[in-house]
Protein backbone atom coordinates (compact mmCIF):
# COMPACT_ATOMS: atom_id res chain seq x y z
CA UNK A 1 0.00 0.00 0.00
CA UNK A 2 1.35 3.56 -0.73
CA UNK A 3 1.48 5.77 1.48
CA UNK A 4 -0.97 8.72 1.68
CA UNK A 5 1.44 11.46 1.34
CA UNK A 6 3.12 9.81 -1.46
CA UNK A 7 -0.37 9.21 -3.33
CA UNK A 8 -1.75 12.76 -3.10
CA UNK A 9 1.66 14.28 -3.89
CA UNK A 10 1.30 11.95 -7.28
CA UNK A 11 -2.14 13.90 -8.39
CA UNK A 12 -4.32 12.07 -5.98
CA UNK A 13 -7.27 14.09 -3.99
CA UNK A 14 -7.55 12.17 -0.75
CA UNK A 15 -9.75 12.32 1.85
CA UNK A 16 -8.81 12.86 4.11
CA UNK A 17 -5.88 14.81 3.40
CA UNK A 18 -2.37 13.41 4.84
CA UNK A 19 -1.32 16.24 7.83
CA UNK A 20 1.95 16.57 8.58
CA UNK A 21 3.70 20.40 10.22
CA UNK A 22 6.41 22.30 9.36
CA UNK A 23 8.87 22.57 12.17
CA UNK A 24 6.61 19.39 13.95
CA UNK A 25 10.12 18.86 15.95
CA UNK A 26 11.23 21.59 18.28
CA UNK A 27 11.24 23.68 21.32
CA UNK A 28 7.50 23.31 21.44
CA UNK A 29 7.93 19.79 22.61
CA UNK A 30 9.25 19.10 26.13
CA UNK A 31 11.32 15.86 24.64
CA UNK A 32 13.27 18.14 22.25
CA UNK A 33 13.86 20.59 24.86
CA UNK A 34 15.24 18.05 27.15
CA UNK A 35 17.53 16.62 24.33
CA UNK A 36 18.52 20.07 23.40
CA UNK A 37 19.24 21.08 27.13
CA UNK A 38 21.59 17.86 27.20
CA UNK A 39 23.23 18.72 23.47
CA UNK A 40 25.99 21.20 23.81
CA UNK A 41 24.50 23.28 21.09
CA UNK A 42 22.19 23.36 18.47
CA UNK A 43 24.55 22.94 15.69
CA UNK A 44 25.89 19.43 17.78
CA UNK A 45 22.25 18.04 17.80
CA UNK A 46 21.66 18.29 14.07
CA UNK A 47 25.15 16.65 13.62
CA UNK A 48 24.64 14.01 16.39
CA UNK A 49 22.68 11.04 14.39
CA UNK A 50 21.29 8.82 17.51
CA UNK A 51 19.87 12.49 18.50
CA UNK A 52 18.53 14.05 15.56
CA UNK A 53 17.18 10.47 14.54
CA UNK A 54 15.20 10.74 18.00
CA UNK A 55 14.15 14.15 17.53
CA UNK A 56 12.78 13.54 14.02
CA UNK A 57 10.47 10.70 15.28
CA UNK A 58 9.81 12.63 18.74
CA UNK A 59 6.44 14.09 16.69
CA UNK A 60 5.66 11.19 14.65
CA UNK A 61 5.31 9.09 18.09
CA UNK A 62 2.78 11.89 20.14
CA UNK A 63 0.94 12.61 17.04
CA UNK A 64 1.04 10.06 14.02
CA UNK A 65 1.66 12.53 11.82
CA UNK A 66 1.52 11.51 7.43
CA UNK A 67 5.52 12.37 6.98
CA UNK A 68 8.64 12.69 9.37
CA UNK A 69 10.88 15.84 8.31
CA UNK A 70 14.49 15.27 8.52
CA UNK A 71 15.91 17.23 11.66
CA UNK A 72 18.20 19.43 10.60
CA UNK A 73 18.76 23.11 8.93
CA UNK A 74 18.94 24.75 6.06
CA UNK A 75 22.02 26.38 7.22
CA UNK A 76 23.73 23.25 6.73
CA UNK A 77 24.54 23.51 3.14
CA UNK A 78 26.75 26.74 3.83
CA UNK A 79 28.24 25.29 7.18
CA UNK A 80 29.09 22.06 4.76
CA UNK A 81 30.87 24.50 1.99
CA UNK A 82 32.97 25.58 4.62
CA UNK A 83 31.23 29.17 5.83
CA UNK A 84 31.57 30.11 9.42
CA UNK A 85 27.94 29.30 11.43
CA UNK A 86 26.99 29.94 15.21
CA UNK A 87 23.48 29.05 16.79
CA UNK A 88 23.72 31.68 19.58
CA UNK A 89 20.83 31.59 22.32
CA UNK A 90 17.80 34.26 21.69
CA UNK A 91 19.45 35.52 18.39
CA UNK A 92 19.35 32.47 15.76
CA UNK A 93 21.85 31.46 13.10
CA UNK A 94 25.26 33.91 12.84
CA UNK A 95 27.57 33.50 9.77
CA UNK A 96 30.74 35.35 8.91
CA UNK A 97 28.66 37.11 5.62
CA UNK A 98 30.21 36.32 2.12
CA UNK A 99 29.46 39.76 0.27
CA UNK A 100 32.11 39.77 -2.16
CA UNK A 101 34.28 37.19 -5.04
CA UNK A 102 37.25 37.07 -2.75
CA UNK A 103 34.59 35.59 0.53
CA UNK A 104 33.01 33.30 -2.17
CA UNK A 105 36.41 31.78 -2.96
CA UNK A 106 36.39 30.58 0.12
CA UNK A 107 33.92 27.67 -0.10
CA UNK A 108 34.61 24.86 -1.54
CA UNK A 109 31.76 22.44 -3.40
CA UNK A 110 34.42 19.27 -2.55
CA UNK A 111 34.13 20.00 1.13
CA UNK A 112 30.32 18.95 1.13
CA UNK A 113 30.03 15.28 0.78
CA UNK A 114 32.37 14.84 4.41
CA UNK A 115 30.43 17.38 5.90
CA UNK A 116 27.02 16.01 5.24
CA UNK A 117 28.12 12.70 6.45
CA UNK A 118 25.92 12.69 9.62
CA UNK A 119 22.75 14.25 8.10
CA UNK A 120 22.75 11.32 5.66
CA UNK A 121 23.32 8.96 8.74
CA UNK A 122 20.29 10.66 10.35
CA UNK A 123 17.76 9.95 7.02
CA UNK A 124 18.87 6.51 7.01
CA UNK A 125 18.18 5.51 10.63
CA UNK A 126 14.67 7.53 10.54
CA UNK A 127 14.12 5.46 7.34
CA UNK A 128 14.46 2.41 9.37
CA UNK A 129 12.57 3.13 12.44
CA UNK A 130 9.69 4.24 9.89
CA UNK A 131 9.99 1.03 8.10
CA UNK A 132 9.21 -0.88 11.75
CA UNK A 133 7.03 1.46 13.55
CA UNK A 134 5.61 3.81 11.28
CA UNK A 135 4.54 2.02 7.55
CA UNK A 136 2.25 4.83 6.80
CA UNK A 137 4.72 7.74 7.16
CA UNK A 138 6.49 8.84 4.71
CA UNK A 139 10.30 10.97 5.32
CA UNK A 140 10.60 14.12 3.78
CA UNK A 141 14.73 15.17 3.32
CA UNK A 142 14.49 19.23 2.53
CA UNK A 143 16.77 21.90 1.85
CA UNK A 144 17.05 25.87 2.03
CA UNK A 145 16.42 27.01 -1.58
CA UNK A 146 19.16 29.02 -3.26
CA UNK A 147 17.87 32.25 -2.90
CA UNK A 148 16.58 31.75 1.02
CA UNK A 149 19.83 30.63 1.88
CA UNK A 150 21.72 33.41 0.24
CA UNK A 151 19.87 35.35 2.49
CA UNK A 152 21.54 34.27 5.72
CA UNK A 153 25.00 33.53 4.00
CA UNK A 154 25.37 37.24 2.66
CA UNK A 155 23.50 39.47 5.34
CA UNK A 156 25.04 36.59 7.71
CA UNK A 157 22.10 36.42 10.24
CA UNK A 158 18.03 36.76 10.03
CA UNK A 159 16.70 40.27 9.29
CA UNK A 160 13.30 41.74 8.31
CA UNK A 161 14.65 43.02 4.52
CA UNK A 162 18.20 41.25 3.85
CA UNK A 163 18.88 44.56 2.74
CA UNK A 164 22.88 43.92 2.17
CA UNK A 165 21.36 40.39 -0.09
CA UNK A 166 18.58 42.09 -2.01
CA UNK A 167 21.27 45.13 -3.03
CA UNK A 168 23.26 42.82 -4.34
CA UNK A 169 21.40 41.22 -6.11
CA UNK A 170 20.63 44.29 -8.38
CA UNK A 171 24.26 46.13 -8.28
CA UNK A 172 26.60 42.72 -8.82
CA UNK A 173 24.99 40.08 -10.92
CA UNK A 174 28.20 38.55 -11.38
CA UNK A 175 28.69 37.76 -7.91
CA UNK A 176 24.94 36.92 -7.28
CA UNK A 177 24.48 34.62 -10.20
CA UNK A 178 27.74 32.59 -9.20
CA UNK A 179 26.47 32.00 -5.71
CA UNK A 180 23.43 30.94 -6.88
CA UNK A 181 25.19 28.03 -9.23
CA UNK A 182 27.37 27.49 -6.30
CA UNK A 183 24.37 26.79 -4.07
CA UNK A 184 22.39 24.72 -7.11
CA UNK A 185 25.29 22.65 -7.31
CA UNK A 186 25.33 22.22 -3.60
CA UNK A 187 21.68 21.67 -3.18
CA UNK A 188 21.46 19.09 -6.18
CA UNK A 189 24.02 16.97 -4.50
CA UNK A 190 22.91 17.30 -0.53
CA UNK A 191 18.80 16.46 -2.15
CA UNK A 192 20.22 13.47 -4.36
CA UNK A 193 22.38 12.01 -1.52
CA UNK A 194 19.47 12.40 1.19
CA UNK A 195 17.74 10.62 -1.44
CA UNK A 196 19.51 7.62 -1.73
CA UNK A 197 20.05 7.60 2.35
CA UNK A 198 16.15 6.91 2.56
CA UNK A 199 14.21 10.56 1.83
CA UNK A 200 11.48 9.58 -0.28
CA UNK A 201 10.12 13.24 -0.96
CA UNK A 202 11.97 16.45 -0.77
CA UNK A 203 10.99 19.96 0.20
CA UNK A 204 12.55 23.20 -0.90
CA UNK A 205 12.44 26.18 2.14
CA UNK A 206 12.06 29.21 -0.15
CA UNK A 207 11.24 31.10 3.11
CA UNK A 208 12.13 35.05 1.42
CA UNK A 209 11.56 34.39 -2.11
CA UNK A 210 8.33 36.75 -1.68
CA UNK A 211 11.02 39.87 -0.88
CA UNK A 212 11.81 39.88 -4.34
CA UNK A 213 10.20 41.83 -7.29
CA UNK A 214 8.68 39.72 -9.97
CA UNK A 215 11.51 39.76 -12.44
CA UNK A 216 13.97 38.93 -9.49
CA UNK A 217 11.71 36.25 -8.10
CA UNK A 218 12.04 35.01 -11.82
CA UNK A 219 15.71 34.80 -11.61
CA UNK A 220 16.37 33.70 -8.47
CA UNK A 221 13.64 32.02 -6.97
CA UNK A 222 12.39 30.29 -10.18
CA UNK A 223 15.17 29.28 -12.53
CA UNK A 224 17.37 28.01 -9.69
CA UNK A 225 14.51 25.99 -8.27
CA UNK A 226 13.51 25.21 -11.84
CA UNK A 227 17.32 23.97 -12.35
CA UNK A 228 17.54 21.94 -9.06
CA UNK A 229 14.14 20.28 -9.77
CA UNK A 230 14.91 19.06 -13.26
CA UNK A 231 18.43 17.50 -11.98
CA UNK A 232 16.80 16.11 -8.65
CA UNK A 233 14.00 14.03 -11.41
CA UNK A 234 16.87 13.39 -13.95
CA UNK A 235 18.33 11.02 -10.61
CA UNK A 236 15.28 9.91 -8.86
CA UNK A 237 12.32 10.05 -11.11
CA UNK A 238 9.98 8.80 -8.79
CA UNK A 239 10.68 10.80 -5.89
CA UNK A 240 8.28 14.41 -5.72
CA UNK A 241 9.58 17.88 -4.94
CA UNK A 242 7.56 20.49 -2.63
CA UNK A 243 8.51 23.77 -3.34
CA UNK A 244 7.86 26.41 -0.36
CA UNK A 245 7.96 30.15 -2.24
CA UNK A 246 6.68 31.96 1.17
CA UNK A 247 5.09 35.04 0.24
CA UNK A 248 4.82 34.63 -3.69
CA UNK A 249 1.45 35.91 -3.46
CA UNK A 250 0.69 36.59 -7.11
CA UNK A 251 3.90 34.65 -8.43
CA UNK A 252 2.77 31.55 -6.76
CA UNK A 253 0.95 30.07 -10.01
CA UNK A 254 4.07 30.54 -12.49
CA UNK A 255 6.31 29.39 -9.81
CA UNK A 256 4.21 25.94 -9.98
CA UNK A 257 4.18 25.74 -13.79
CA UNK A 258 7.81 27.04 -14.49
CA UNK A 259 9.77 24.74 -11.68
CA UNK A 260 7.80 21.39 -12.09
CA UNK A 261 7.31 20.79 -8.53
CA UNK A 262 4.89 18.13 -8.09
CA UNK A 263 3.20 20.63 -5.27
CA UNK A 264 3.20 23.69 -3.38
CA UNK A 265 3.17 25.11 -0.12
CA UNK A 266 1.26 27.64 0.38
CA UNK A 267 1.65 30.64 2.97
CA UNK A 268 -1.02 31.89 4.96
CA UNK A 269 -1.59 34.96 2.99
CA UNK A 270 -3.30 33.03 -0.28
CA UNK A 271 -6.02 31.24 -0.19
CA UNK A 272 -5.71 27.63 -1.33
CA UNK A 273 -8.87 28.20 -3.99
CA UNK A 274 -6.90 31.07 -5.80
CA UNK A 275 -4.06 28.83 -6.90
CA UNK A 276 -4.78 27.51 -10.31
CA UNK A 277 -1.88 25.77 -10.92
CA UNK A 278 -2.59 21.99 -11.64
CA UNK A 279 -0.16 20.82 -8.55
CA UNK A 280 -0.59 19.54 -5.24
CA UNK A 281 -1.62 21.71 -2.51
CA UNK A 282 0.23 22.25 0.80
CA UNK A 283 -0.81 23.98 3.92
CA UNK A 284 -1.90 26.37 5.07
CA UNK A 285 -3.31 27.09 8.35
CA UNK A 286 -2.03 30.03 10.00
CA UNK A 287 0.59 29.02 12.82
CA UNK A 288 -0.92 31.39 15.33
CA UNK A 289 -4.25 29.65 14.99
CA UNK A 290 -2.83 26.68 16.31
CA UNK A 291 -1.43 28.36 19.21
CA UNK A 292 -4.42 29.79 19.98
CA UNK A 293 -6.53 26.29 19.99
CA UNK A 294 -10.54 25.87 20.62
CA UNK A 295 -12.95 27.34 18.29
CA UNK A 296 -10.84 29.54 16.42
CA UNK A 297 -8.34 26.60 15.69
CA UNK A 298 -11.49 24.66 14.84
CA UNK A 299 -12.77 27.42 12.55
CA UNK A 300 -9.43 27.77 10.60
CA UNK A 301 -8.74 23.76 10.04
CA UNK A 302 -12.74 23.41 8.62
CA UNK A 303 -11.96 26.93 6.13
CA UNK A 304 -8.68 24.85 5.18
CA UNK A 305 -10.57 21.74 4.23
CA UNK A 306 -13.28 23.79 2.52
CA UNK A 307 -11.17 25.25 -0.09
CA UNK A 308 -8.87 22.69 -0.44
CA UNK A 309 -12.00 20.11 -1.02
CA UNK A 310 -11.71 17.43 -4.32
CA UNK A 311 -8.45 18.81 -4.93
CA UNK A 312 -4.87 16.58 -4.10
CA UNK A 313 -3.94 18.37 -0.75
CA UNK A 314 -1.29 18.04 1.98
CA UNK A 315 -2.67 19.67 4.97
CA UNK A 316 -0.06 21.80 6.81
CA UNK A 317 0.29 25.06 8.24
CA UNK A 318 1.62 28.18 6.56
CA UNK A 319 4.68 28.84 8.15
CA UNK A 320 6.67 26.65 10.68
CA UNK A 321 5.13 25.62 14.34
CA UNK A 322 5.81 28.35 16.91
CA UNK A 323 7.66 27.83 20.11
CA UNK A 324 4.88 28.66 22.44
CA UNK A 325 2.52 26.45 20.59
CA UNK A 326 0.55 23.56 23.43
CA UNK A 327 1.34 20.22 22.12
CA UNK A 328 -2.56 19.13 22.60
CA UNK A 329 -3.36 21.52 19.69
CA UNK A 330 -1.79 19.78 17.14
CA UNK A 331 -3.05 16.46 18.74
CA UNK A 332 -6.33 18.61 18.31
CA UNK A 333 -5.96 19.64 14.76
CA UNK A 334 -4.65 15.99 13.50
CA UNK A 335 -8.09 14.83 14.67
CA UNK A 336 -10.05 17.53 13.46
CA UNK A 337 -8.22 16.77 9.64
CA UNK A 338 -8.76 13.00 10.18
CA UNK A 339 -13.13 13.34 10.68
CA UNK A 340 -12.51 11.88 14.01
CA UNK A 341 -14.18 13.99 16.81
CA UNK A 342 -12.88 16.64 18.77
O1 LIG B 1 10.50 21.29 10.24
C1 LIG B 1 11.17 20.61 11.02
O2 LIG B 1 10.75 20.18 12.10
C2 LIG B 1 12.57 20.18 10.59
C3 LIG B 1 13.68 20.96 11.07
C4 LIG B 1 13.93 22.38 10.56
C5 LIG B 1 14.57 23.35 11.35
N1 LIG B 1 14.80 24.46 10.58
C6 LIG B 1 14.97 23.18 12.77
C7 LIG B 1 15.35 24.35 13.57
C8 LIG B 1 13.70 22.94 9.30
C9 LIG B 1 13.00 22.35 8.09
C10 LIG B 1 14.27 24.25 9.33
C11 LIG B 1 14.27 25.16 8.17
C12 LIG B 1 14.77 26.53 8.33
N2 LIG B 1 15.83 26.94 9.08
C13 LIG B 1 14.28 27.64 7.60
C14 LIG B 1 13.17 27.60 6.56
C15 LIG B 1 11.82 27.49 7.16
C16 LIG B 1 11.40 28.63 8.04
O3 LIG B 1 11.16 28.37 9.22
O4 LIG B 1 11.29 29.76 7.55
C17 LIG B 1 15.04 28.75 7.99
C18 LIG B 1 14.85 30.18 7.48
C19 LIG B 1 16.03 28.31 8.91
C20 LIG B 1 17.14 29.10 9.56
C21 LIG B 1 17.00 29.12 11.02
N3 LIG B 1 17.27 28.05 11.85
C22 LIG B 1 16.61 30.22 11.83
C23 LIG B 1 16.22 31.59 11.32
C24 LIG B 1 16.65 29.78 13.16
C25 LIG B 1 16.41 30.63 14.38
C26 LIG B 1 14.98 30.88 14.64
C27 LIG B 1 14.43 29.83 15.54
O5 LIG B 1 13.34 29.31 15.27
O6 LIG B 1 15.09 29.56 16.57
C28 LIG B 1 17.03 28.40 13.16
C29 LIG B 1 17.18 27.49 14.31
C30 LIG B 1 16.33 26.25 14.30
N4 LIG B 1 16.13 25.44 13.21
C31 LIG B 1 15.65 25.69 15.42
C32 LIG B 1 15.05 24.49 14.97
C33 LIG B 1 14.27 23.50 15.80
C34 LIG B 1 15.67 26.25 16.83
C35 LIG B 1 16.96 25.90 17.48
C36 LIG B 1 16.89 25.81 18.98
O7 LIG B 1 16.50 24.76 19.51
O8 LIG B 1 17.28 26.80 19.64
Amino acid sequence: MTKPLLRVLGGEALQPSPVWLMRQAGRYLAEYRALRAKAGGFLDLCLTPPWAAEITLQPIRRFGLDAAILFSDILIVPWALGQELDYREGEGPVLAPVRTGADLAHLELKRLPRAIAPVLETVSRVADSLRADYPQTALIGFAGAPFTVACYMIDGRGTRDFIETRTRAYADEAFFQRLMTLLCDATIEYLSAQITAGAEVVQLFDTWAGILPPSLFRQYAIEPTARIVAAVRARHARVPVIGFPRLAGTMLDEYAEKTGVHAVGVDTSTRLAAVHAQVTLQGNLDPLALLVGGQPLKRAVSAILDDAAHRPHVFNLGHGVLPQTPPEHVADLVRQVRGETV
